[in-house]
């Protein structure tokens, strides 16, 4: 197995843990004033495979995706328990999570980026698939909404990576603990 393929949590979230409102608005987080393009062009280059849930992968189509897909270069995987044809960008799926993850371990590759939301991110993280967390923090109370981490019994112990700041943004990087 390459060891050195991680999977790597990449997220914004409010300083008080939402990802998004519970109507999926983002405006409170594009409001921010941030710094060039807050360190998503320097994090792509690192992955090669981009893993979402279906309701994340609406709101890119809605919001981002118009006729061209952002992540075109990338292998996009979906997850979904609907059945939908793969279209040229992005393969739906619905597997056993880590044999999937496994099996992508197994190859060569650049680092895999999980998007999210947070219902797909829960069972990534029960079962402790998460390698890395870089984790962009909003200065921004939102008080409800799409929750980052759900409620659950787990635990995971990390270690901190580095920090950066991005103007109003911080950025925690973190690694799981094996
Ligand atoms: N702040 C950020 O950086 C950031 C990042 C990502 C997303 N978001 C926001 O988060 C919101 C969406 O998050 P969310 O937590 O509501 O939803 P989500 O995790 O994006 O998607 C949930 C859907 O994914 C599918 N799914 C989840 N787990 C699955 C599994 N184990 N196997 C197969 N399919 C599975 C199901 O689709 P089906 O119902 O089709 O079966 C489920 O309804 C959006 O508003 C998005 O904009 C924000």
């Amino acid at each position: 197995m390459n060891q050195d393929r991680n999977v790597v949590l990449f997220i914004a979230s409010s300083l008080d843990g939402y990802i998004a409102t519970k109507e999926e608005s983002l405006e409170w987080l594009f409001k921010v004033e941030g710094e060039g393009d807050n360190g998503i062009s320097e994090f792509l280059d690192t992955i090669d495979t981009v893993l979402m849930g279906k309701t994340t992968y609406d709101w890119i189509m809605e919001h981002e995706g118009g006729n061209s897909w952002p992540y075109s270069d990338k292998n996009c995987y979906v997850f979904t328990r609907s059945s939908i044809a793969d279209t040229e960008q992005v393969k739906f799926i619905s597997p056993n999570i880590p044999d999937f993850v496994n099996e992508l371990k197994k190859q060569e590759g650049k680092n895999i980026w999980m998007v999210g939301g947070g219902v797909l991110l829960h069972s990534f993280i029960k079962e402790n698939l998460v390698d890395e967390l870089i984790i962009t923090v909003a200065p921004t109370i939102i008080g409800n909404g799409i929750p980052l981490f759900r409620e659950g019994n787990y635990q995971l112990d990390l270690s901190l990576k580095g920090t950066r700041n991005f103007n109003q943004f911080v950025e925690l990087h973190y690694e799981v603990k094996r």
